[in-house]
């Protein structure tokens, strides 16, 4: 099983925002909305957008290219039916992102 790999600090994430980040050969946006923080591989599945330079809205992030929204807890796109981001299962601990990359 793959290990919880560090990804950042949670006070690095801008609330309401994500940051872009490459680790263990993968690249991964982590957004965060208020204390809830979650991680997707950072490409968008419509044109490849960096969901990482997204925001949040209502629980989902939105792919600044195109604005397709992506719920956070399933990666379920909620405009285009069948599509979805890829969600990295994650957790905050002592203030450190990680992931199971
Ligand atoms: S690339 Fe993300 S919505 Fe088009």
């Amino acid at each position: 099983m793959a290990e919880w790999t560090y990804l950042c600090r949670f006070d690095e994430i801008p609330d309401g925002r994500g940051v872009a980040i490459e680790a263990a050969g993968a690249r991964l946006a982590v957004v965060r909305s208020g204390e809830t923080v979650a991680v997707l591989f950072d490409r968008c599945p419509h044109a490849g957008g960096s969901l990482g330079s997204g925001w949040i809205e209502e629980g989902a992030v939105v792919c600044p290219l195109h604005r397709w929204r992506f719920r956070l807890r399933d990666g379920r796109c909620l405009d285009m039916p069948g599509q979805s981001a890829n969600v990295v299962e994650s957790r905050v601990e002592s203030g450190e992102v990680r992931a199971r990359i």
